[in-house]
């Protein structure tokens, strides 16, 4: 089934110059950009997409690396694309991330580790939402 997924192009993939290196992974992974834009997030912003991190010891440097710079806030269409995109992501930690995946190319460490990927399609549906108006996403 066709679904939707929200990926993030991180800071230190934005610096590097890779948000066309890492696009065209997305989309020879069968991925489609449906919505795109190039933000620098606020502290608040970026606090309240990772809430869920916020117990974790790295939650502050997380947020703090998030607003070092731009990011690109993408949402990709396809056949199974929240676990499509998981897998040409590769591991959170690039070290352990397979050949050919985004990490593994492009990825410098488990913080700057280029992309971020929803983990469930209830949380693309919320992540999305979060970054995202209705209209601005198109199919
Ligand atoms: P992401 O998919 O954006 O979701 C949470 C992020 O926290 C994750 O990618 C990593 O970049 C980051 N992260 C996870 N574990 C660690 C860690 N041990 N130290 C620093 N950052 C981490």
């Amino acid at each position: 089934t066709t679904e939707r997924t929200f990926s993030i192009i991180k800071p230190d993939a934005t610096r590097r110059n890779l948000t066309g290196a890492v696009t065209k992974m997305l989309e020879a992974a069968g991925l489609r950009v449906v919505a795109s834009k190039r933000i620098h997030m606020t502290q608040e912003q970026a606090e309240g997409f990772y809430a869920v991190h916020k117990e974790r010891p790295f939650f502050g440097e997380l947020v703090s690396f998030m607003i070092s710079g731009p990011v690109v806030v993408q949402v990709l269409e396809g056949e199974n694309a929240m676990a499509r995109n998981r897998e040409v992501m590769g591991a959170t930690n690039p070290a352990n991330a397979e050949p050919g995946t985004i990490r593994k190319e492009l990825a410098e460490s488990i913080e700057a580790n280029t992309v971020h990927g929803s983990d469930s399609l209830e949380n693309a549906a919320t992540e999305i939402a979060y970054f995202f108006k209705p209209e601005e996403i198109v199919g």
